[in-house]
């Protein structure tokens, strides 16, 4: 197509001036320039121009009560849209947003593929690879689910995106960002879609989709000019764990990513900082990154590394996705690859009976500090049964990497020999590995499920909750009535302290740096329960439940990216002490937030007026002190 072609042209001349050390994906080498936009037609200049170019005309759009919606007369006109599409990649598209679930719904209906679609609904996949589906519909607005699963009544947009653009080069990410930047329209971005509090829906958004950015590229020797020279990787934003764990392993090497197979490692993950089963050896994702490739809120394409754009740089490692900019690559350093040992059990108060359950629930959660401290990761469940008069444990996994069998029966001898001691049996199954990658494709459970009727809410414990008996009691007693009043419990025992990773300046958490247990808590009500009663449910599960986690840790905080939406004073929760230089980030790189989502760092200016009156993503995005009719 003519203008892809000569933003092309523009571009192979541009970049033989600036730095050659900038390796770019051949995604990335397709940009927007000023220029271009400079030679087109008025009304298309209007449309795409980056933030500080031409007039204050443009620049001003951005600054009304609230993002236009489709209805309200200020939309763009379809012929605005058609001239979007037509400037993209020729491989790329601009999607108008149907929901799978509309074969459920109206006179069209397709009673087979409904059921089936209603069969297959808790497979992730089904979500992750729909341009506009996410793993918490129930942030959407739950207004077009499979009527086995919801019944949605009739099938609406909701909190879905209006559009969608499937992106294939940085091009159309800038095009995207100046078309609705210029338009007042909301803009989100979707990755994988795993967000637990619905950070990658949006109603009456333009969507940025980087599921299709791929590109892996290895590095034997890289060399960055702070200091590092090593092995490292370069990854795609729409790269997911299962793929880069792959990659490496060819090369015999590993990265810090996440347990999780599909989450989007460069996206959401890395951003938010990063908890791994590498994390007790090497701290945060996060702290192993050199560098981003990221397009800012002006719609320029730019490095943030130690050298250029370091404000980015450091707000970027922990400071949450959807904030500073749409990355669009992560070079990471990588670690030669090592044995894992890993262990694995379940126990339940059917058969030891509830003192006994619990005995040996304390007795490992005892050992927080020394699991951690051995390089342990731990991935387990503490979950009531139906009915809440049964209990059961499940280890699955105790991940211990770097280490023998031999070494991690050591590490597991006191806990079996104080099990032993109370008469409560148990044999862990036990398994070496020669590497990383099999380790983690054999130990991991498949993900599962779409989230229409959950609240979630997690609190990250410091070790001084378990340094003595005092302290080990009071924690152990809030986890364990925290499943005796119903709710299940699903915890990791990491301690990414800056030890451990190096001591990165960056913007994780600095509740991660003491923590060694990150737990998380949901409460489920039924789907079909009264706005009235929902919103009863949420609070009391915000405001008791995960305040007696909060009580017993104060000064300690909450991991942003599983965390509860409703969480209370979030920018010290989610930020700590970061949270004023993040913020005076966020105002100098995005003042007129283009990036927007629910308690990230600068959003507090902003909410979206729900239409249902639950906290969800089905509304108008307004100034907090504007008028809904505005
Ligand atoms: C099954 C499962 C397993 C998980 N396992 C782990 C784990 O082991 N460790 C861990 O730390 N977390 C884990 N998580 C949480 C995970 O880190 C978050 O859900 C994270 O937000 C996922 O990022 P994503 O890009 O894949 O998802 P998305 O929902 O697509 O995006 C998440 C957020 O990041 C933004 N975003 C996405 N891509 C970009 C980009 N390129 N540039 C800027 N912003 C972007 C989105 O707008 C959104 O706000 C898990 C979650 C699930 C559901
Ligand atoms: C479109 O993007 C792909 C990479 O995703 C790139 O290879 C191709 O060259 C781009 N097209 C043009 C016209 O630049
Ligand atoms: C569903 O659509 C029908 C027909 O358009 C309408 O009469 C009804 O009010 C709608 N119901 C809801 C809950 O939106
Ligand atoms: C950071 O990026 C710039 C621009 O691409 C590059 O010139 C510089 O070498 C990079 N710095 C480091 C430390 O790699
Ligand atoms: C409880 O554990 C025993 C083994 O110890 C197992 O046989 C049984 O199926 C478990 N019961 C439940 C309800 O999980
Ligand atoms: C892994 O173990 C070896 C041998 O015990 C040790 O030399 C190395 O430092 C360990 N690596 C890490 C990352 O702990
Ligand atoms: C902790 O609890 C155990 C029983 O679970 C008890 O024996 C011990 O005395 C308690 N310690 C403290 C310091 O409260
Ligand atoms: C647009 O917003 C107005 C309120 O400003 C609302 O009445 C209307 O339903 C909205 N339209 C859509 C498609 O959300």
């Amino acid at each position: 197509m003519a203008p892809a072609i000569s933003s092309l042209l523009l571009l192979t001349c541009l970049l033989a001036i600036p730095s050659q050390s900038r390796t770019l994906f051949a995604f990335e080498q397709q940009q927007l320039t000023r220029e271009y936009v400079a030679s087109l037609p008025e009304e298309d200049r209007q449309l795409f121009a980056f933030d500080d170019q031409f007039d204050t005309e443009i620049a001003s759009a951005a600054d009304k009560p609230c993002r236009y919606n489709s209805t309200d007369g200020k939309w763009p006109s379809e012929k605005a849209w058609n001239g979007l599409a037509k400037q993209l990649n020729t491989s790329s598209s601009l999607i108008k947003t149907i929901p799978q679930a509309s074969e459920c719904y109206g006179s069209n209906k397709n009673v087979a593929k409904c059921q089936e679609l209603g069969k297959n609904w808790a497979n992730p996949t089904l979500h992750i690879d729909d341009p506009s589906e996410v793993l918490s519909p129930i942030y959407q607005g739950l207004t077009c689910q499979p009527p086995s699963i919801y019944d949605s009544i009739n099938c609406t947009l909701g909190g879905y995106p209006t559009y969608v653009i499937n992106v294939k080069s940085v091009l159309d990410i800038q095009l995207g960002i100046n078309f609705a930047r210029n338009n007042n329209i909301r803009l989100i971005i979707k990755n994988t879609g795993h967000d637990f509090a619905g950070k990658s829906v949006g109603a009456s958004s333009l969507s940025i989709w980087t599921h299709g950015l791929k590109d892996i590229q290895f590095f034997d020797n890289y060399v960055d000019e702070s200091g590092y020279k090593g092995p490292a990787v370069k990854a795609g934003a729409g790269v997911q764990a299962f793929e880069l764990y792959k990659a490496v392993s060819d090369k015999n090497v590993v990265v810090v990513a996440g347990e999780g197979q599909t989450v989007g490692v460069m996206g959401g993950y890395i951003q938010g900082g990063g908890h791994s089963p590498l994390s007790s050896l090497y701290g945060m994702a996060a702290d192993h990154v050199l560098g981003f490739e990221v397009v800012t809120a002006i719609g320029e394409f730019v490095t943030a590394n130690s050298t250029s754009n370091t404000d980015l740089f450091w707000a970027l490692r922990g400071g949450g996705g959807a904030t500073y900019g749409v990355v669009t690559s992560v070079t990471v350093k990588a670690f030669k690859d090592m044995p894992v040992a890993a262990a694995s059990w379940s126990f339940n108060s059917t058969k030891l009976g509830a003192a006994g359950f619990w005995t040996a629930t304390q007795a490992f959660i005892d050992g927080a500090n020394t699991y951690a401290d051995n390089g342990v990761y731990t991935y387990f469940m503490i979950a009531p049964s139906p009915t809440g008069k049964d209990y059961t444990f499940l280890m699955k996994p105790l991940f211990a990497p770097n280490k023998t069998t031999n070494e991690l029966n050591t590490i597991l001898g006191p806990f079996l020999k104080q099990l032993t001691s109370k008469n409560i049996p148990l044999s862990p199954k036990i398994t070496g590995y020669k590497g990383f990658y099999p380790a983690w494709q054999a130990e991991f459970g498949p993900e599962m499920g779409s989230n229409v009727q959950t609240a979630v809410g997690s609190r990250l414990f410091p070790r001084s909750n378990f340094a003595d008996d005092k302290s080990r009691n009071t924690t152990f007693i809030a986890l364990r009535e925290t499943v005796e009043a119903g709710q299940p419990i699903i915890a990791f025992n990491i301690a990414p302290t800056s030890a451990r990773g190096g001591n990165v300046d960056n913007a994780v958490n600095p509740a991660w740096r003491n923590a060694v247990i990150h737990a998380i808590m949901s409460r489920s009500w039924d789907a079909k329960s009264s706005v009235t009663d929902i919103l009863t449910a949420r609070k009391s599960f915000t405001t008791v439940a995960m305040q007696k986690w909060r009580d017993i840790t104060a000064g300690s905080g909450s991991y942003l990216n599983e965390a509860d939406r409703m969480e209370p004073n979030w920018q010290q929760s989610f930020f700590g002490d970061k949270y004023t230089k993040l913020l005076s980030i966020k105002q100098d790189r995005d003042p007129k937030n283009v990036f927007w989502a629910v308690n990230s760092v600068g959003s507090e200016g902003w909410a979206v007026q729900s239409v249902d009156g639950l906290p969800n993503e089905n509304g108008k995005l307004c100034k907090v002190s504007a008028r809904t009719s505005e």
